[in-house]
């Protein structure tokens, strides 16, 4: 019998010129959406092609236009646009609303552009599916209080934790973002000191102290028994608060490429309907 390896494109797909999809940002040459996407394409036999394009900080929405008028069919937005991905678009989802920030769009039929984003529930299904960390019930902590941290607090708050806790240096930014999201689940917000003697079940890096080699001043004894340590950031090593975390009690430490691959997952299935398996394009990126 003969098995394929993969599903084979229809004769439609084979015949026509590939979907155009891309992803926008400052700098970007080290994306790795294009490789991602390229193995879920792969996955269903798709015809796609996906472009990493440098745009200017100042012609971003000029290169919107210009991508869909050249038939483009969706992007993905990265920094330093994700707001004004926002700003543009003349649709929203629920999820990009809560974010404040867009990180997908997919151009519609009727011309419109659509905004969604995907990185708050590319986080949870890397920690639920993937790493099979239970967030209902648990005690959450999150560092920082920047847009990567607003993207991901409502699809938290929505897996109904017992306590979320933000806490950041500047502490009136994490107040403001507890006060918005405090509809949605038992949300607080701290300064770092006031963590002394606080424990908690996952703690997630949403700060941007990873690209400077620095990590979050974190009180020693801040992980409960069997704690997961998380950090949205990734490389090829592990970041300082990773360490960190090992070293002071957590049990599981996970960097943020599983996020990476979850979100872009979910921009797949906006634009074309199904959702790709996600674990072998992560075991793949993580050898290189
Ligand atoms: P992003 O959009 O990636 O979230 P941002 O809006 O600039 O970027 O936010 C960066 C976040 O990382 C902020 O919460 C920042 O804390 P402050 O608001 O107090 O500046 C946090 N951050 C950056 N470096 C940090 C460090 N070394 N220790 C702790 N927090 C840090």
């Amino acid at each position: 019998m003969h098995v394929q390896d993969r599903p084979v494109a229809t004769k439609a797909e084979k015949d026509t010129t590939p979907a155009r999809y891309a992803v926008m940002g400052n700098p970007v040459a080290h994306s790795k959406s294009p490789v991602i996407h390229k193995q879920f394409a792969h996955q269903f036999g798709h015809n796609i092609e996906y472009a990493a394009l440098w745009v200017d900080t100042d012609g971003f929405a000029e290169a919107v236009q210009q991508f869909r008028a050249e038939g483009g069919k969706g992007l993905n937005v990265t920094v330093p646009f994700k707001l004004e991905a926002f700003s543009l678009a003349d649709n929203l989802s629920e999820r990009a609303k809560l974010a404040g920030a867009v990180n997908t769009i997919r151009f519609e039929v009727d011309g419109k552009i659509f905004g969604d984003n995907t990185d708050g529930t590319g986080l949870v299904h890397d920690l639920t599916k993937n790493l099979n960390v239970h967030l209902r019930g648990r005690k959450i902590l999150v560092l920082g209080a920047g847009g990567a941290v607003r993207g991901v607090l409502g699809p938290l708050l929505k897996q109904n934790p017992a306590l979320l806790v933000i806490a950041n240096r500047t502490v009136p930014k994490a107040k403001e973002l507890a006060k918005t999201f405090a509809q949605f689940g038992k949300i607080e917000a701290v300064g770092y000191d006031e963590l002394v003697g606080k424990r908690f079940d996952v703690v997630i890096n949403g700060t941007s102290a990873s690209l400077k080699g620095e990590m979050p001043p974190l009180p020693v004894n801040v992980f409960a028994g069997n704690a997961v340590a998380y950090d949205m950031m990734y490389g090829d090593k592990p970041t300082p608060f990773l360490e960190w975390a090992m070293l002071h009690g957590a049990e599981t430490a996970a960097d943020g490429l599983g996020m990476l691959v979850e979100q872009a997952a979910e921009s797949y299935l906006l634009w074309r309907g199904v959702r790709p398996e996600t674990r072998h394009v992560i075991a793949a990126l993580r050898k290189g």
